[in-house]
């Protein structure tokens, strides 16, 4: 066996051994699909269709010209809370895990509600004012 395929082996036999260990479930936590809707900022807010919760009540926001994204999630009341993914450590852009949001810079963790679940962050997620409109999900900046 050469070294190359040695360590595809590897690699594959921990693959499987964490997919044993977490469920496959976990696994889809590890790398779950989304999708980005992108938005034009306009008077500091931005303006989302309604028809965007329909399907999904979670929807990842990208502003146009914005450094970070928001996570806009559709409450059971009909509500909607957005959180700035922006990494209260410091300041680089979180990603979507399934269970809440990553920072791939030192590895703090914050859940879907913007606490902090793993440092090195100490402060939750800020939440931006959201309100309906014209038939819209309105999110202010
Ligand atoms: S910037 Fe996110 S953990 Fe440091």
């Amino acid at each position: 066996m050469q070294r190359r395929d040695f360590i595809l082996d590897g690699c594959r036999a921990c693959l499987l051994a964490a997919a044993i260990s977490t469920g496959l479930s976990g696994l889809s936590s590890c790398s779950p699909s989304y999708s980005v809707f992108k938005a034009d900022i306009r008077d500091n807010k931005l303006e989302l269709p309604l028809s965007l919760f329909e399907k999904d009540t979670f929807q990842i926001v990208r502003p146009a010209h914005f450094n970070y994204e928001i996570a806009v999630q559709k409450n059971p009341d009909n509500s909607y809370k957005a959180l700035l993914l922006k990494c209260t450590h410091q300041a680089n852009q979180l990603t979507p895990t399934g269970r809440g949001y990553a920072c791939s810079l030192h590895g703090s963790h914050f859940d879907k509600d913007g606490n902090v679940t793993k440092g090195p962050a100490e402060q939750k997620l800020r939440e931006l004012q959201t309100g309906l409109a014209f038939g819209k999900v309105i999110v202010y900046l």
